[in-house]
Order: C-alpha cells, then structure tokens, then sequence
C-alpha cells in the first residue's frame, strides 16, 4: 500500500495547492495519466470516475492537514469497525462488485469477541440467527456456537470475501465535507505497541458506521469505589472465575453479563454476589426444546407484540416458576416492548437461576457506597467483599468521533427507530445499531450495500460511456 503523501514532494505555497489540486482531480479521473504517487485505492478496486469540480478540490484540501497527514482517498465506501457489522457489509459490497476501505482501531477483526469477552461465553441465539450474508456457519457447529467456533466463522468469512481491513487505526473524527461533497475521516495509527503514531485522512464518498452498540465499557460512579482496595474488573476484561476461588465477589450488574459472570465464579468455587438495583426479564432460553427467541419470532408473525410478551411471560413463569421470590423484579413492560422501547435485552437463562435457588449465588440489592473492604447496601446491609466485577454494560462511541447532528442522536444510535436506522443523508449509513443483535446487523448491511451498489454500477456505466466518447474526441483532434 503506498499512501498518497504530498509534503514529501512539495514545499507548502499556492502553487503547491494548485499543483496538488491539479493532481488529485488527475488522480480521480485517470490513473494512467497523473504525475504523483498513485492514490490509495481499495483492494483490487478498479479506477472510478468521480465527478469533483476543481473549486470544490481547493475546499478540500486543508492545506496544514494535508502536509502533517497522509492522506488516502478512497474508492467506494470506508466502513469504520471490523467486527460482524462491518465484515457483514464488507462482504455484501464484494458481491455488488464495490470496493471498499475496513478501518479498525484493534489489531484483528471482530476485537469485541477476541479480546473483550469471557472464555466460556457461547452465542445465545440459535446459530441460524447468527449467520452473516452469504455463508452459513458450517453444518457440524453445535445449535449455539462457542465463542472460539464464532470468531473461526468470522476468521473464514474475512478470507472468504477477500476482507483485509486496515488495523490499529482507529477514527479519530469524521465530518461531511459540504464543499466537495465527500467524508473526510482522520485517523491514528499506531505500531510497535503504540510508540510509532501516524496520522491518515480518508477521503470518501460514503461512510459506513460499523462501531457497535458496545464499543467502550460503562463505568459507573459509585462512591467509595475509586478507594476500594481489591480487585475491580469490568466484564470486557474477566476471563474466567479461576483466580476468583473462595473470595467474596460483587456482580454489579444482573444483564446477561453479570447473570453469566456470576455462574462462572460459581462454577470456579467462588462466592458471588449479584446487584440487581431494578427489575429484569428472565426468559429461559429453550422451551420444551425449542429456542424462546425462535418461538418468539414465528409468533410475531401472526399476533401482535403484547400478546407474544404476555405468552412469553406464561411460558417463562412455567418453566422457571416465580423468580420475584428470589430478588429479580419483573420490569411492568414485556420483555420484547421493553427491548424495543429501551433497547434492554431480556437474560436468556443457561443455569444461573438454579444457582440462585440453591443459595450458591446470592442476590442483593443496589449499592449505597463502599467503604474499607465493604460494600453497603440500599436496604442498609454491609457486606464483606474481596473482588468487584462491572457487569454495568456498554455503549456507543459514535458521538465521540462522527460530528454529525441530524442521524445519530446523543447516545450513539441513530435516531430513527428500526427499520429505518441505517441511512443518514449524504452518504452516511449505520450498522448494527438496531438493538437486534447478529441478525439486525446482516439485514442492515444488505441493504447498505444494495443501496451503494445501485449508485456504483449506474456510475460506473456513466464513466464507461463518457471515456469512449472523450477517446474519440481526443483521436478525432489529431
Ligand atoms: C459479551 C457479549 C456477548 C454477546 N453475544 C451475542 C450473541 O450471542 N448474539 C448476538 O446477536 N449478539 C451478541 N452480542 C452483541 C454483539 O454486540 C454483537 O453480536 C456483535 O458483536 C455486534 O457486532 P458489531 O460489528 O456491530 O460490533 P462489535 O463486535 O463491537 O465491532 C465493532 C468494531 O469496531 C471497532 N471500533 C470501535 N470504535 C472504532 C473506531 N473509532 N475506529 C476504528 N474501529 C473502531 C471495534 O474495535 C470493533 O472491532 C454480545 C455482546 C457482548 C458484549
Ligand atoms: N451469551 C450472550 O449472548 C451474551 C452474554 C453477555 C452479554 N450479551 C449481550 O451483550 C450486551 C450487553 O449486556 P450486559 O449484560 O453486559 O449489559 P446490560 O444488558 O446493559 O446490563 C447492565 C446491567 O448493569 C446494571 N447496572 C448498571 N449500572 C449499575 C450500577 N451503578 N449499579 C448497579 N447496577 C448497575 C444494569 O441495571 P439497570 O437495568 O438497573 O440499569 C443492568 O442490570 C447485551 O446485548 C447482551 O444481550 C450476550
């Protein structure tokens, strides 16, 4: 890859911005004939005329920028994030025959499920329902995939679709370009484990969001835990339960994470505490040998989202009996409205209520502070505690690197409700933000890549038209 770099050949004047304006408008319309370094172009990607007004370059260029930058322009769509999300849409751009730039801030693909979950995770959903576009995970996978099997698909799935995504770069700001009507996305690169830093500018005419609903870990500000003397960890770092026998450990935390920790310690002979500060949904995740969430989705075919809640409930409340008993407070709100509403995803249980019920795990109530190797609860009870896990969950990083107002709220997500949460206006587009999980994602990046590939092929015939007429001008001239 030879990046595009312009302060190596010219000192910084007008005329160098002329020539270098003169250059990049060259480098858009015709490879063969420009007189710099090549642009940076996508992968195998082919030449693509790009219709840019000379003015519009001299918006572009931001002269300080350019001569302390890199800067790469790219053929087709960036797509931020390496994980599900943007391998999805990766791979559906391939098929559509577009070529595309993957930026990743981590030093492999899918980073979420290497480097940031726990060993004995498996996915929850059957793994019909986990499968990305155009390659089903291999017939001999159990019906829920380990952690290990998931990013082996995903492994396959980039080799697959020919997916090499550049890594340690991690978007540092990304803006729409109002003048030339392209994304203008900067990086940081870093190597040698951080103690070499570059900088990049990728220019683009579309920009895929494929950060994830859970990019940075929700830290939450507790008093007396910033003194705490022991061990805290939050979920994105715990492992397994092993180092954790026979301490006293504190699940902050009662989502799925904190349910699947608090087993682990369990199953590794540690003694758990688990925070359930307000209520949640307890589902099992089979029914008579049927996955609920399947159940779920050929109800909503036929009957309306209240009434799928209230058979779910009936079901749960046969199977697991009444878990109100033991400390876990059903929200007023269905599991499924609730999701959709709050995008609070209900806990498919795999074995922490039995736990629960044996007394092995002990539920408690929110937390009023700690103080000296304590934890003191909201109902006034002190507790002993050697360890403290964060099982408070994630968020979105999309507002701290996008400056964009009109798509994508405050919080990270966009701000249309599913299905119409993946187009932005000038060729801005989210996936993996539906609160739907592995599915939500696929069916979001089809349809990014539809879209960009209708407007790619209609101007990929446009140029091949206009370069046959503009050949025979040129030959008719001589
Ligand atoms: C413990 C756990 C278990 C889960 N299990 C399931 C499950 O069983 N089924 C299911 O459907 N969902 C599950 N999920 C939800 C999960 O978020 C999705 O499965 C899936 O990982 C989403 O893919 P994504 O690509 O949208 O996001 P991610 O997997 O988070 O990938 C986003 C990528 O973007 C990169 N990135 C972030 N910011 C930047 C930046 N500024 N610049 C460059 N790169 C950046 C990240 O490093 C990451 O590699 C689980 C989540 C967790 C936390
Ligand atoms: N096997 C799997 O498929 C699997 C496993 C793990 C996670 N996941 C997925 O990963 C995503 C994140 O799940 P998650 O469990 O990490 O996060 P989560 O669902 O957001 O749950 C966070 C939990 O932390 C609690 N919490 C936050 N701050 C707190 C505080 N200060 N004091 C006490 N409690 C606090 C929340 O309580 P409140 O409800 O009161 O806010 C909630 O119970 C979800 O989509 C989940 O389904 C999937």
């Amino acid at each position: 890859m030879r990046p595009f770099n312009p302060s190596l050949l010219f000192t910084q004047s007008k005329l160098t911005s002329l020539i270098l304006s003169l250059s990049l408008l060259l480098n858009f319309q015709n490879q063969k004939t420009q007189p710099f370094p090549p642009l940076e172009l996508t992968q195998k990607a082919k030449t693509q005329t790009f219709r840019i007004k000379m003015e519009n370059l001299f918006g572009l260029v931001d002269h300080e920028d350019l001569f302390s930058k890199r800067c790469i322009w790219v053929n087709g769509p960036v797509i931020v994030g390496a994980g599900p999300s943007g391998l999805a849409t990766a791979a559906c751009l391939r098929e559509q025959g577009v070529p595309f730039m993957v930026l990743e801030r981590a030093d492999c693909i899918a980073s979420l499920w290497q480097k940031r979950t726990y060993d004995r995770l498996k996915l929850h959903l059957p793994k019909q329902f986990c499968q990305l576009p155009n390659l089903p995970f291999p017939q001999h996978f159990p019906e829920y995939p380990t952690k290990k099997q998931f990013i082996d698909y995903l492994e396959s799935y980039a080799a697959q679709f020919d997916i090499n995504p550049r890594f340690n770069e991690c978007a540092q700001c990304a803006r729409y370009d109002e003048t030339s009507g392209l994304w203008r996305v900067k990086t940081v690169s870093t190597s040698n484990g951080g103690a070499t830093r570059n900088e990049f500018e990728y220019i683009c005419r579309w920009l895929v969001v494929a950060t994830g609903e859970n990019a940075e870990c929700v830290m939450p500000d507790i008093e007396g835990l910033g003194e705490f003397k022991g061990e805290v960890v939050h979920a994105c770092d715990y492992k397994s339960g092993e180092s954790f026998k026979g301490k006293n450990v504190l699940v902050v935390g009662c989502g799925n994470s904190g349910m699947e920790l608090s087993l682990d310690l369990c199953n590794h002979n540690a003694l758990p505490s688990m925070v359930v500060r307000s209520s949640v949904h307890v589902l099992p995740r089979e029914v008579c040998g049927k996955s609920t969430f399947e159940l779920a989705v050929l109800m909503m075919q036929w009957l309306p989202i209240w009434m799928v809640d209230k058979i779910l409930l009936v079901l749960a409340w046969l199977v697991l009996g009444n878990i109100e008993k033991f400390g876990l407070k059903r929200p007023s709100q269905g599991p499924l409205e609730l999701k959709n509403t709050k995008g609070k995803t209900p806990v498919l249980d795999i074995g922490t209520l039995e736990k629960i019920r044996s007394g092995d795990i002990k539920v408690v109530p929110g937390i009023k502070r700690f103080t000296n190797g304590f934890v003191e609860l909201v109902n006034g009870e002190k507790q002993h505690v050697d360890a403290v896990l964060l099982a408070t969950g994630y968020r979105s990083n999309v507002p701290c690197w996008l400056q964009e107002g009109e798509f994508f709220s405050k919080n990270g997500f966009p701000k249309s409700p599913f299905p119409n949460g993946w187009k932005g206006n000038s060729g801005l587009y989210a996936v993996g933000f539906t609160r739907r999980g592995l599915s939500g994602a696929s069916s979001d990046a089809m349809r990014i890549a539809q879209d960009i590939g209708q407007v790619w092929k209609q101007e990929t015939k446009q140029k091949k038209q206009r370069t046959t007429a503009c050949h025979r001008r040129c030959i008719s001239q001589f």
